[in-house]
């Protein structure tokens, strides 16, 4: 008889030190609630809640009615590498082959791809709090060490040179910039990225930057997005570009993100795809070629940047009648980061910033998402992804769970 020897399953070294997502959490306790019947008002939302233009639809459609859906070729169907080098190339003024431009699924697997092929133990990559909440943990699976530098509410979120000059050296690969970012909306200038890559370039001249472009097309108040390409032509190409459909097109559900990066990266990051997911979906591709050619698209992605200009001017105007609350004007994506150090803490009932945000979901069902998560406690992201009516009520619920908690300073 043969004994069968029991062992317990076990998890190994590198997932274990891998977060689960707090924004992710915030919306599975959402969920709960709504499921439960409650009423939730989701401000915690990290994407668009509009319909994708419609020849997005329509391409899709067309493709899954008319032929087999068969894998595409690894680094993406050579129309949409095409497309998207072809639109990268004009907005940032610089030269992109097909074979410079990966798609995966989506902008997050891009970044992954990146970090895996590239990162070897040890490696730094500075990344500016407030963060997106995966770039450190996707650093770690490549095995590089995340650099963490703050930027402040004072600097309109947008790290100083200094600052960021201390966290640089010999080791550093890459330096990150997520204009307009995530969780903050910040959004840097031509000038703040040359005035970055000066001490980039006298303290880590190895580093390459990383721009993480996916809100690019999300911006307001006649601010412009810079191109880093533009911002230091005839000073740096050591430029990587993170871009997508995702948040510009209301596309997140299809899973589209492109890489643009030398071609060897290129080559390498698509025999990672390759041996792990074969690369994105056959009918998500076709459907971001449409997206980026059919002309019909972008005016329908200026109606959704204009939506998001309105909500914008409305949650700011309701955050600033909200005493106690403290907030800057971001210049793009489509969130606020609002300070609310003055509601937590010592002589308060509310510890800090995450049990802020549980107070607002469980007493007065307000989705929000704790700045802790974006490694910047004592503040909360309100995502104005959402209805006008949503963000009115949802102010009207803030306004009265603060106005319950101790007098605002
Ligand atoms: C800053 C930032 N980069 C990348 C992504 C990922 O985009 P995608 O949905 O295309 O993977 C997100 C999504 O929330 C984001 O906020």
């Amino acid at each position: 008889m043969i004994e069968r020897v029991s062992s317990e399953l076990t998890i190994n070294r590198l997932a274990t030190a891998i977060q689960p997502s707090a924004t992710l959490a915030v919306s599975g306790r959402a969920g709960e609630l709504r499921a439960a019947g409650k009423s939730v008002l989701n401000l915690a939302a990290g994407q668009p809640d509009f319909r994708p233009p419609a020849p997005v639809a329509e391409a899709v459609a067309k493709l899954v009615g008319s032929s087999p859906i068969h894998y595409a070729p690894v680094p993406g169907l050579p129309e949409l590498r095409d497309a998207a080098a072809s639109e990268l190339s004009e907005y940032h003024g610089h030269p992109f082959a097909r074979e410079q431009v990966m798609v995966s699924c989506g902008a997050k697997h891009s970044l992954a791809n990146l970090f895996l092929v590239t990162l070897d133990p040890g490696d730094e990559v500075v990344v500016i709090s407030p963060y997106w909440v995966s770039y450190p943990d996707m650093i770690r699976l490549g095995g590089g060490v995340p650099k963490v530098v703050s930027a402040t509410a004072e600097d309109g979120w947008r790290v100083k040179p200094e600052a960021l000059a201390a966290v640089l050296g010999p080791k550093t690969r890459y330096v990150i910039i997520n204009s307009p970012s995530n969780p903050t909306g910040a959004g840097y200038s031509a000038a703040d990225l040359s005035a970055l890559y000066d001490v980039i370039e006298a303290e880590a001249p190895q580093a390459w930057l990383v721009c993480d472009d996916i809100y690019r097309k999300l911006v307001y108040d006649g601010f412009e997005h810079a191109s880093a390409f533009r911002a230091l032509a005839g000073r740096s190409e050591q430029i990587i570009l993170i871009d997508g459909v995702s948040k510009s097109h209301a596309m997140t559900g299809y899973r589209i993100g492109f890489l643009a990066a030398p071609k060897h990266v290129i080559a390498a990051a698509s025999r990672v795809q390759g041996q792990m997911t074969s690369g994105a979906s056959t009918p998500a591709q076709h459907a971001a070629i449409a997206a980026l050619s059919d002309p019909r698209c972008d005016g329908a992605v200026a109606a959704m940047r204009d939506a998001f200009a309105r909500r914008r001017a409305l949650i700011l105007s309701g955050l600033a009648e909200i005493p106690g609350v403290r907030v800057s004007s971001p210049e793009g994506a489509f969130y606020v980061f609002a300070d609310v150090n003055a509601f937590i803490g010592e002589g308060s009932s509310i510890a800090d910033d995450v049990a802020l945000a549980t107070h607002l979901l469980e007493n007065k069902l307000v989705a929000t998402v704790p700045g802790s998560a974006f490694g910047a406690p004592g503040f909360i992201r309100i995502s104005y992804a959402t209805s006008d009516e949503q963000i009115t009520e949802g102010l009207s619920r803030i306004r009265e769970a603060l106005a319950d908690l101790r007098p605002a300073v």
